[in-house]
């Protein structure tokens, strides 16, 4: 494990799923960690989002590694709240040497159903939120003249999904932030990439909805969810992902192990990348 001792992390959705995971992960390599999450439900996101309790959860297990714990509720879609977490974060510690700006909602409709709500909240949480944390951090790390910045894209950062364009085109979106963030904030040491996860279990693809998506049928089962998952993925017994999957690249991405290593996408997906296009559902005439 790479060690991360007398480094601070700044975690954004770090209530549950990956965010949580990154955290502890983090913290288990020695970083003390700022932890933000909403902590409330967003109108357009089908299925409910991190809580208080949440939050609470994360910063005690966090504590208990040992390590220190800022945890603050905060939304990626304010720069006053993302400002003053910062702030706090830098009165507490002194320094932020790590960002993993993981937080994210997804959502499904087809790209001429999606109503203006759902298209703007989309890409307000997970393109302009990513670079209002970033924006928030960089000049913190800029005075440090040193940084690591890990953004949470996905492989629809790379690819198309079927019915989620909003979703595909701000992934997409982080790609091109964190490449230009690695161009422009190179000149001050701080590095820039990005992990771009398969489909991974957490409670963002775990409601009804998703169940019908990943079965390809109206009525699929948490079953369905479970047992399609093998068929995105290349590598053997792959299906849903875990978390500390992801956290171990975001980890490695954070530390000096990877102290060269910036403007990179990398697909944590079990190979879901490299399988081989189909239309599984052609339309031979019309
Ligand atoms: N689960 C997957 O299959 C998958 C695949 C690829 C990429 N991702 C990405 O991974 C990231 C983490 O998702 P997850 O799988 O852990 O899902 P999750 O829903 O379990 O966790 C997301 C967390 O982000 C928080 N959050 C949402 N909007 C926020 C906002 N505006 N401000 C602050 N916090 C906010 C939520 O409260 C929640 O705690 C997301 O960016 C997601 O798009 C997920």
């Amino acid at each position: 494990m790479a060690d991360l001792t007398g480094k601070v992390a700044l975690v954004t959705g770090a209530a549950r799923g990956q965010g949580r995971s990154h955290a502890l992960a983090l913290a288990e390599a020695g970083a003390d960690v700022i932890a933000l999450d909403v902590c409330a439900d967003i109108d357009t996101a089908p299925y409910p989002l991190g809580t208080p309790d949440e939050l609470a959860a994360t910063a005690k297990d966090v504590e208990a590694l040992d390590r220190r714990v800022l945890a603050i509720e905060c939304d990626v879609r304010d720069s006053a709240g993302l400002d003053d977490a910062v702030a706090r974060g830098v009165a507490e510690f002194g320094r932020i040497d790590i960002l993993a700006a993981n937080a994210g909602i997804w959502a499904l409709g087809k790209l001429w159903e999606i109503t203006d709500a759902q298209w703007e909240e989309m890409l307000a949480v997970n393109l302009t939120g990513a670079w209002r944390t970033v924006k928030a951090v960089v000049p913190q790390m800029i005075a440090q003249k040193s940084g690591a910045i890990v953004l949470t894209s996905s492989v629809n950062g790379f690819e198309a999904g079927a019915g989620m364009t909003h979703y595909v085109a701000a992934k997409h979106g982080v790609l091109g932030l964190m490449r230009n963030a690695a161009v422009e904030l190179g000149e001050f040491n701080i590095r820039c990439n990005a992990v771009c996860p398969g489909i991974v279990d957490t409670k963002m693809n775990d409601w009804p909805g998703s169940y019908d998506f990943i079965a390809g049928h109206e009525g699929g089962t948490p079953q369905e969810r479970a047992d399609n998952a093998y068929h995105w993925s290349s590598l053997a017994g792959r299906g849903l992902l875990s978390p500390s999957s992801i956290s171990r690249s975001v980890v490695f991405l954070a530390s000096d192990d990877a102290r060269d290593i910036t403007g990179v996408a990398l697909p944590v997906d079990g190979g879901h990348a490299v399988l081989p296009g189909s239309n599984p559902n052609p339309v031979r005439s019309l």
